[in-house]
């Protein structure tokens, strides 16, 4: 089958729905079409919990503190004019979300409850209890059903980019319904697909975040850049006998919760002046070398000195998913381990979310831009894909083009790939990337996993050669796409910054 589109959108998460609802509004004759995986809702915003860093005090906070917290947290590494322009933006941006429906908590004179966590110098975290991206995404998904010219396919897999002679024309799409390939045209597509996470065995993120978005550009030779930006977690409850993991935002270290040891030991203090609220790179490498050094399988965050019945009103699924797991946190200290959380690099794109492909986009987690550097900032993600997505809007306001299509056939034969062999092998890889290129990494270990990334990347394409793709091995084969740079990129690396840390390099604290 083959469909046509003005605009197509990969991802519906809070940067590929703020970029569609935004064109649709401005378009109301133009198509937005809105391509994603699994249920609309689904995806690593809807799991935001802390909330979205911006500058809303004027009293005791200012821009340029905002732009040195992230400078400083980047070690070096961030783009200073994306730094400003992305901050500086910041305010009208979340007026935005607010004015299409968005609810954040306030505090008692009416104005938002600004909230503090690791690196910011200020309160500047505007939140919605601890389930600020489900607002998010509740909100936009409502605005977004309310645009006529939006149509949002979900269950539809998108498996490769459409390109000729560095342009892109569109994407090759498996319908999970009908198990049909689909070949869609557009004008314009955006990348909005979010993160890496599931490449670990160990992540806050959900089963869609397999780098999809950033492998399909890889293989469409788009550039790439900071793939070995991976930031961990602090504090994700340690609980061992789960499928998933659950994060403990550090908005709870904001509300003033200590990390010990398990004899009662504050730490943080022996590591950083900024204690428990030191940037997140320092906290997860603290607690790697505290867990190194005495054994033990996970450190504890207290809150019992806290006020409890506050604490239930700014995380009231904090609270629940711990009293789940048998842990009252009035009185027991919650056990966590640092965990793979974020991805700091992705698909280059310059201040309009351009790529180095003409006529594709790309925005939020899936994107480089320059903001982070070596270490995102808290709470600056949700940040980057709204600024990003009104960027991106902005320029093809004022860009146009022709629709192609170009002849390109999807070829897919035989039975389906095994669904034992995909899983046998995600759990290797995912074992290999947690052992191996996780908070601290070596040369040694990178370059045999190199090696075997390699191989598994050949198998992959000789299954393909054989039989008919699925989802799963699609997933599958996008996370060893994905893995590959992420060593390679750290084998190359000869100076440990912000959240990269290589066992006998240096690390550099001046920027
Ligand atoms: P996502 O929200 O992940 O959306 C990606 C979309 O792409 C999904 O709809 C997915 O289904 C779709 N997709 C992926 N691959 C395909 C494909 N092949 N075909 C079709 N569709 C596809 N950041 C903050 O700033 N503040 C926070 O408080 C915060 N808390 C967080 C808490 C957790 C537990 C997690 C996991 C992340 C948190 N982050 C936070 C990070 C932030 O949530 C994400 O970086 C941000 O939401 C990413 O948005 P996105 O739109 O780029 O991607
Ligand atoms: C958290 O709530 O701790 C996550 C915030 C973030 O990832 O920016």
């Amino acid at each position: 089958m083959n469909r046509q589109t003005y605009y197509l959108i990969l991802g519906s998460g809070i940067a590929g729905l703020t970029v569609a609802i935004k064109l649709a509004q401005q378009f109301p004759d133009r198509k937005v079409l809105v391509v994603t995986k699994s249920n609309e809702d689904e995806s690593n915003t809807k799991y935001a919990q802390g909330g979205i860093a911006v500058v809303m005090d004027g009293v005791t906070d200012d821009f340029e503190k905002h732009i040195n917290d992230t400078l400083l947290c980047g070690d070096g590494l961030c783009v200073r004019e994306v730094v400003e322009m992305v901050i500086k933006e910041g305010p009208k941006r979340l007026a935005e979300l607010i004015q299409w429906g968005t609810h954040f908590d306030t505090a008692a004179d009416g104005t938002l409850d600004l909230g503090k966590e690791g690196g910011h110098s200020n309160n500047r975290v505007v939140h919605f209890k601890d389930q600020t991206g489900r607002e998010i995404e509740r909100a936009i998904l409502t605005k977004a059903h309310q645009q006529p010219n939006i149509e949002i396919l979900d269950f539809h897999f998108a498996i490769d980019l459409i390109t000729e002679n560095n342009i892109c024309h569109g994407v090759f799409v498996l319908d999970e319904k009908s198990n049909e390939i689909i070949t869609i045209h557009s004008r314009f597509t955006i990348l909005a697909t979010g993160g890496i996470g599931q490449v670990y065995q160990q992540t806050t993120n959900p089963k869609i975040a397999t780098g999809d978005g950033i492998a399909m550009a890889i293989r469409a030779k788009a550039k790439i850049s900071d793939m070995e930006f991976i930031q961990f977690h602090p504090t994700a409850l340690y609980a061992p006998h789960s499928a998933s993991t659950f994060l403990i935002s550090e908005a709870v270290r904001g509300f003033g919760a200590y990390l010990k040891t398990k004899n009662g030991h504050r730490f943080m203090l022996d590591y950083d002046v900024r204690g428990e609220l030191a940037s997140r790179d320092i906290v997860s490498r603290s607690i790697e070398t505290e867990l190194k050094n005495s054994g033990d399988d996970c450190v504890y965050l207290d809150c019992t000195h806290l006020d409890i019945i506050e604490f239930q009103k700014h995380f009231p699924t904090i609270y629940q998913n711990c009293a789940l797991e048998g842990i009252d946190i009035a009185q027991n200290w919650i056990p966590v381990i640092p965990t793979q959380h974020y991805l700091c690099g992705g698909i280059a794109v310059d201040l309009n979310g351009v790529t180095s492909i003409n006529r594709l986009l790309a925005c939020g987690e899936c994107s480089r831009t320059g903001l982070h550097g070596a270490n995102r900032l808290a709470s600056n993600s949700l940040l980057e894909a709204l600024v990003y997505a009104h960027q991106i809007f902005k320029f093809l306001s004022q860009t146009d083009s022709e629709i192609k299509s170009v002849k390109y056939d999807f070829k897919r034969k035989g039975n389906p790939i095994a669904a034992e062999w995909v899983s046998t092998l995600k759990e290797k890889l995912q074992s290999i990337m947690q052992q191996n290129a996780g908070i601290v990494r070596n040369d040694t270990d990178l370059k045999n996993t190199l090696k075997q990334l390699q191989v598994w990347k050949n198998d992959c394409r000789e299954m393909e050669r054989e039989y008919a793709v699925t989802k799963a091995f699609l997933e599958l084969k996008n996370s060893i796409e994905v893995s590959i740079p992420i060593v390679a990129y750290s084998l190359k690396r000869t100076q440990n910054k912000g959240s990269f840390y290589k066992e006998g390099k240096t690390i550099n604290l001046q920027f």
